[in-house]
């Protein structure tokens, strides 16, 4: 079959394709903004247009209608940023076409993934038996860890709830849809909406910890980057014999640096904890990383059974298919640990770094506006941004003309109710000038 045989058209269009990926990461700086006018895409046809044809197609009328989240200015939601050794490693593991489910067929690729999850783990202070594996993202690891926590308890005669703090990400409220639990939300701390014992103990009240599925701490709140109160949680979770589940999706990148390492203090209790190296790991889309003090616990919970499966089963060690909810899976993990590899963990720590400084830089450039305020101490690099006089309106306006000039990309979000912009530096490619930018553009 012609299609399945590289032909002479293929390798050109092979060799332009790097060329562009290439020049793509050489130049982040001048992706924004995307082509506006989105032109329609050819119709599907029975002979094809062929393969350079097709590649050009991408590379020039599909990708650039994106807005890019590894742009220097892109300060919305949870951006990402993939070196150039894990953006390579991608798109090799295409071609590799690695089956990442089981350690009978992928070879070394799943030791490569371990190992990647060795460094998280040792990050987290993680026991050397903790296992894990990577999934598409952070929504589907916290569902994957929260089944591990029920474990056996999904036949339970009661319904089972779920606690988390008020700043949880909203995957977790997913998670119990799914799982048929209730969420069950803890009074906020402080205007971070901090989980800590005391509010913990509030929100279990005298529950029976058999009804409680595992109570979810956040390490870094995709609103406010706040770190709940880990220790304390990790205590009261111990008492009543609670899994403690810490999610860390964005802000567990902050590990790495011993300037943040100590708001993580209580981590090493925690049952499952994940982190997604797509936001501020530098990890292309899409990998998350869900951790397990006792993959055992998670394999049982989690592991699918078949009479076809029984060839790639195994107990001993474990496959990564029985660690998440999913069975086939590209080995996502390899193009991190391609790139750790390649750089070494002080370049990680280093660019982590970056991002705090750039940060702090932002945060004392809106304190000394006088047209902007902090709506709340910023934590770790997320930060939420009054600009007096302005109605929401306002707010969406400027977003929208930020983002058609080229400014930046930055999106509204609420805080108590209130509008106002949010932004969130992890692209160690941004720099001062960057925030100058932006900072003058809101004056
Ligand atoms: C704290 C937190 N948890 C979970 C998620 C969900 O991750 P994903 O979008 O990869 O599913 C996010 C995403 O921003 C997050 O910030």
């Amino acid at each position: 079959m012609p299609m399945h045989l590289p032909t002479a058209e293929d390798a050109v269009a092979a060799r332009e394709t790097v060329e562009w990926a290439l020049a793509r990461l050489a130049d982040r700086r001048s992706i924004l903004p995307p082509t506006t006018t989105h032109e329609p895409l050819p119709k599907l046809t029975d002979r094809g247009i062929g393969a350079e044809a097709a590649m050009r197609l991408l590379r020039d009328v599909v990708f650039p209608t994106a807005v890019p989240p590894d742009h220097p200015r892109f300060l919305a939601f949870i951006p990402g940023a993939p070196t150039v050794v894990a953006a390579l490693a991608d798109m090799a593991l295409s071609a590799a076409m690695v089956f990442g489910g089981s350690r009978v067929e992928a070879g070394t690729a799943i030791d490569a993934e371990d190992a990647a999850l060795r460094w998280l783990a040792d990050a987290a202070g993680f026991p050397a038996s903790a296992q894990g594996t990577f999934v598409s993202g952070g929504s589907i690891a916290n569902l994957s860890a929260l089944v591990a926590a029920r474990g056996e308890r999904y036949a339970a005669p009661r319904r089972q709830v779920i606690v988390a703090g008020a700043s949880a990400h909203s995957s977790m409220a997913a998670a119990a849809r799914i799982m048929g639990c209730d969420l069950c939300v803890a009074p906020p701390a402080d205007d971070h909406g901090r989980l800590t014992s005391a509010t913990l103990a509030v929100a279990l009240g005298d529950r029976d910890p058999e009804d409680v599925v595992a109570v979810v701490a956040t390490a870094g709140a995709t609103n406010n980057g706040a770190v709940d109160d880990l220790a304390g949680v990790a205590e009261v979770c111990a008492e009543r014999g609670i899994w403690l589940h810490v999610d860390g999706a964005y802000g567990g990148a902050a590990l790495l640096s011993p300037r943040t390492r100590r708001l993580f203090d209580g981590i090493e209790h925690a049952d499952s904890f994940i982190v997604n190296p797509h936001k501020w790991l530098y990890a292309p889309f899409d990998c998350a990383a869900v951790l397990y003090r006792d993959g055992g616990r998670a394999r049982r919970a989690l592991t699918q059974e078949a009479d076809y499966l029984d060839a790639i089963s195994d107990d001993v060690v474990g496959n990564p298919s029985d660690l998440a909810v999913h069975l086939t899976r590209r080995v996502r993990g390899v193009p991190l640990w391609a790139s750790v590899l390649a750089y070494g963990t002080a370049a990680y720590t280093e660019a982590v770094e970056h991002c705090l400084d750039i940060a702090a830089y932002a945060a004392a450039r809106i304190l000394a506006s006088a047209d902007l305020e902090l709506a709340l101490e910023p934590a770790l690099t997320v930060m939420i941004v009054r600009r007096l006089g302005w109605k929401s309106e306002d707010y969406e306006a400027w977003c929208q003309d930020a983002l058609r000039s080229g400014l930046a990309m930055v999106v509204p979000t609420k805080h108590l109710g209130e509008t106002m912009l949010r932004l969130c530096f992890i692209n160690p490619l941004t720099t001062r000038d960057d925030v100058d930018l932006v900072v003058a553009a809101l004056s």
